[in-house]
């Protein structure tokens, strides 16, 4: 996670001012280095010397390093300006992709209206293609924040922040709430996927698909998951319809559980399942006092769910 490595329009943009200032305080710095050691070299008493000049008040001098610092400041804040009007326009091409987060305690839902999926914790963006986010916080404040590819920008209840994009390069790049939202902020992550359109394509369509039907070692965990308090706060599209935590018509096909925390395994997904606050304290899935047998079951349907 380094903005160091921008792969995004928006990132570069940034970095462009971060090289200017970069260069700037160096010059600066080498400048005043440079004179302080000469001064302190030449001008060092020496047995005998007698008291320099007393100098009080200086036209030229003061005129000149109040100047100096505001061109200074001059030649940063010209580009720091455009790049904040160019990044924060309200304007969205027309084949932009309409992606909108929301910021949960202490997950991330991304909601692709024009595609009619919902997933979470997981974002795929096509490369090159411009993205314009909308950010909603059902909440409280959260941060959106995907250092190689843009951000952060907070996530208002009450407020409708976007952000527009477009990937550069495609990868798997990994985001991070950043705003202090409560005790599970710093397991508010997010795995990025930038993808080829024709692996975008793909992988939308199978997102748009209706939840596979159980196989025969899953179909307990189905029955477990219909029957248990899951139902009422998750989507399994056909099954159920809950809205408080992460869909998870496809959740088998995220490489990560917990929002970024852990390898979307069997194992895993189990261990979470039999104890969620034990995890990631302040989760709000309570502790459903399941069997092992019961997660086992319930995450090996849940991994089907591709
Ligand atoms: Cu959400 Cu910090």
């Amino acid at each position: 996670m380094s903005t160091l490595t921008p792969s995004s329009d928006f990132n570069r943009a940034i970095l462009s001012v971060y090289a200017i200032i970069t260069w700037a305080v160096t010059g600066i710095a080498l400048v005043v280095f440079a004179g302080l050691g000469w001064i302190l070299l030449r001008y060092r008493e020496r047995p005998g010397t007698a008291l320099p000049t007393q100098t009080r008040g200086h036209t030229l001098l003061e005129i000149g390093w109040t100047i100096a610092p505001a061109l200074v400041l001059l030649v940063i804040a010209i580009p720091t300006l455009q790049v904040i009007f160019r990044t924060q326009a309200a304007t969205r091409p027309p084949d932009a992709l309409e992606v909108t987060v929301r910021g949960w305690q202490w997950w991330w839902e991304f909601r692709y209206p024009q595609l009619d999926v919902v997933t979470a914790n997981e974002l795929h963006l096509p490369v090159g293609r411009a993205v314009h986010f909308t950010l909603e916080g059902p909440d409280v404040i959260h941060s959106f924040w995907i250092p190689s590819l843009g951000g952060k920008r907070d996530v208002v209840p009450g407020r409708l922040n976007t952000l527009r994009m477009t990937p550069e390069a495609p990868g798997e790049y990994w985001g991070q709430c950043a705003e202090f939202c409560g005790v599970a902020h710093a397991n508010m992550g997010m795995r990025v996927v930038v993808d080829t359109a024709e692996a975008f394509e793909r992988w939308a369509t199978a997102q748009q698909a209706p939840a596979a039907e159980p196989s025969e070692a899953a179909a307990a965990g189905r029955d477990l998951y219909a029957r248990l308090a899951c139902v009422g706060c998750h989507t399994i599209r056909g099954v159920s319809a809950g809205v408080l935590g992460p869909d998870l018509t496809h959740f088998g096909s995220r490489r990560t559980v917990g929002a970024g925390m852990w390898p979307n395994t069997v194992d895993n997904v189990a261990a979470w399942l039999k104890d969620p606050p034990g995890l990631k304290p302040g989760v709000k899935m309570p502790n459903l006092g399941l069997t092992d047998e019961q997660a086992d079951a319930l995450a090996i349907y849940l991994l089907e769910l591709r």
